[in-house]
């Protein structure tokens, strides 16, 4: 992979050429806010609060750093006042719309926000239409059970017809990448409940521990070729 050489907050830094900047702070310990990047599926650039200013020559603008592309001669500035706006005005716009996430609350607060000046939404949950968990089960678990629906402000995560998804296999890969806990998922007598649906958990084949949905279980044996009687038993006691 070809290098480049720019700059962070002044810091020298080589990077392979075309990594996204936010992953360039990261991997050098360069703190960079974000709620809808996820080190496995990038980021698609939906929640804004990753903004840095990057300067070539003459020219400085802000950017979404999860987007922008490392390219030789780059000068990145992570904190400014400019920057703290912006990303102070995102929080405040999320915390509106999602008056009921900790996790928001707590980055806005994090960020000098201490009230919100806009009307607030009663109607989103936790949601702020990130993607993560329609691309998680699309991409990586391959079942595509997510999906949005509406436009504008009815726009929502939510099943096909908002039923009961049918090819939704119960594992929970949507409500663990969900930055705001807006998906509900709790699993309680040996049953899994999410998005409408109920699975039954598999028990471990050698402590008993139910561990995973079995329908779960049996769509990875039907796609990877692996034994259920190898699968039913837990990572633990493998
Ligand atoms: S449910 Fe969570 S992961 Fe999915 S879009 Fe909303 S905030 Fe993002
Ligand atoms: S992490 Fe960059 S826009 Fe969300």
């Amino acid at each position: 992979m070809p290098k480049v050489n720019l700059s962070v907050d002044g810091k020298k830094i080589q990077a392979d050429k075309g990594a996204f900047l936010l992953d360039v702070c990261r991997d050098n310990h360069i703190p960079v806010p974000s709620l809808c990047h996820n080190e496995a599926l990038g980021s698609d650039g939906r929640c804004r609060l990753c903004v840095v200013e990057v300067r070539r020559g003459n020219r400085t603008r802000m950017v979404t750093s999860c987007l922008f592309p490392a390219a030789e001669g780059v000068e990145a500035i992570t904190q400014s006042a400019n920057i703290a706006l912006v990303r102070k005005t995102v929080l405040e716009l999320l915390w509106a719309r999602c008056p009921e996430s900790d996790e928001i609350a707590r980055l806005a607060r994090s960020h000098g926000v201490s009230d919100v000046r806009y009307q607030k939404d009663n109607d989103k949950g936790k949601c702020i239409l990130c993607n993560l968990c329609i691309r998680t089960c699309e991409s990586v678990v391959g079942v595509s059970a997510l999906g949005l629906s509406g436009k504008g402000p009815v726009k929502k995560v939510t099943t096909p017809f908002d039923e009961p998804s049918e090819t939704c296999i119960g594992c929970g890969a949507c409500a663990f990448v969900c930055p705001t806990g807006h998906i509900q998922m709790w699993d309680k007598e040996g049953v899994r409940n999410i998005w409408g649906r109920k699975f039954e958990m598999a028990a471990c084949a050698k402590c008993g521990t139910h561990f995973a949905p079995l329908y779960q279980l049996e769509y990875i044996s039907k796609t990877s070729g692996a034994s259920m009687d190898r699968l039913r038993t837990c990572p633990d006691c493998r």
